[in-house]
């Protein structure tokens, strides 16, 4: 039985819709980080996290087949829908030839884009929709445009960038209020935070909430990866983080951690999420599983509180973790676009 009765909810944005303060990213269900369980598995994935009024659903058009798994589970369950608030997301596209993908944010792939996306869910709008990546042709505002008139049509509710810089947030939320951004922040991830990047402090002043992604580090902070054998041999090979050079290292400094964890009485999980809550009421974090058991555990850290001296020593811990974050070897972080008269 779901342990976590009542989930709270805080409004996604300044006056912004409520939704639930953890939400649920989908992309591993879809066997991004190599494990795929059978479809029905998944569909009862999906309404265990129903029953736990887990009602923030995190998707995108570029996660396997995560938008076809979830348009079975509408179509079976037509009246939960306005239960759930959904979001979903544009602008990667998978390619054959190296780097195996390219980013396009203009406004025709926009317009494709949506529609795929309302076929494949058989719903006629999403919740929010992302601007996934931001494609270094499109000025930010020209894709706007497009968001307007889809939002305008009735095809998406809200508007969310991922990846973006503060100018790009300045600039789209010119155009229409950006309820959030989607980036990546979690006790090893801070980038948003700094002077460099300027992100949460622009989105702050807007009234932007942060949809924090990968907020365990990408399983790192789960404990389960210890070596190099245990780092899985799917996607994750890549990242800086647990590469042969960084994990002995990274992998102390998560012991240690999982020790202060333990001591409270938490898994490190647990503690990995609270202490991502901790960081203000406008951090909504999303993490991404493909278990059951999963779903009360990361509830759980919505219960645990965290002290500022917590807080801090647990950050001077994460400040000894070696590699940069993945996103930054793409070149698409923080993204930015040229100017609208360029
Ligand atoms: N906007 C973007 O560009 C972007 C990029 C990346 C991700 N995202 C979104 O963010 C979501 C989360 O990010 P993420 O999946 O990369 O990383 P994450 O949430 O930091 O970590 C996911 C990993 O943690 C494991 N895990 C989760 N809860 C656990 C628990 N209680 N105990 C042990 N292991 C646990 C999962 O394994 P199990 O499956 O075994 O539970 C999975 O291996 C994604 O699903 C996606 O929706 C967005």
């Amino acid at each position: 039985m779901p342990i976590c009765k009542s989930l709270p909810t805080r409004p996604l944005g300044r006056n912004g819709p409520l939704v639930p303060r953890l939400g649920l990213g989908l992309m591993g269900l879809s066997g991004q980080y190599g494990y795929s369980a059978s479809e029905s598995e998944r569909l009862r994935f999906l309404d265990e996290s129903y029953v736990r009024r887990q009602f923030f659903w995190d998707t995108a058009d570029k996660y396997g087949d995560s938008e076809d798994m979830l348009g079975k589970w509408f179509a079976t369950n037509p009246e939960k829908r306005k239960d759930i608030f959904l979001a979903t997301k544009f602008g990667i596209k998978y390619t054959d030839t190296a780097p195996g993908f390219t980013i396009d944010s203009s406004p025709e792939y926009c317009r494709t884009s949506i529609e795929s996306s309302l076929k494949r869910l058989g719903l006629p709008f999403v919740d929010l929709y992302y601007i996934h990546r931001l494609d270094k042709i499109t000025p930010i505002e020209k894709t706007m445009e497009v968001m307007l008139e889809l939002k305008n049509a009735g095809k998406i509710k809200h508007i969310g960038l991922s990846e973006c810089s503060a100018e790009s947030l300045r600039r789209a939320h010119a155009i229409h209020p950006i309820t959030c951004v989607q980036i990546e922040y979690s006790l090893f991830c801070t980038e948003i935070e700094s002077p460099h990047r300027r992100l949460l402090e622009t989105a702050r002043e807007l009234g932007v909430a942060i949809v924090a992604y990968s907020p365990l580090a990408n399983g790192l902070l789960t404990g389960k990866i210890h070596d190099i054998e245990s780092n899985h041999a799917d996607k994750r090979r890549r990242l800086p983080w647990l590469r042969e050079e960084n994990i002995e290292g990274n992998v102390a400094i998560v012991n240690q951690i999982n020790l202060i964890a333990k001591n409270k009485g938490a898994t490190l999980p647990q503690l990995a999420l609270a202490w991502l809550l901790a960081q203000g009421d406008d951090i909504f974090p999303i993490p991404g599983s493909s278990k059951i058991e999963r779903l009360d555990s990361n509830l759980q850290s919505l219960d645990i509180s965290i002290s500022k001296d917590e807080e801090l020593s647990l950050r001077k811990l994460a400040e000894g973790i070696s590699g940069d974050r993945f996103q930054n070897l793409t070149g698409y972080s923080f993204g930015d676009t040229p100017a609208l008269d360029n």
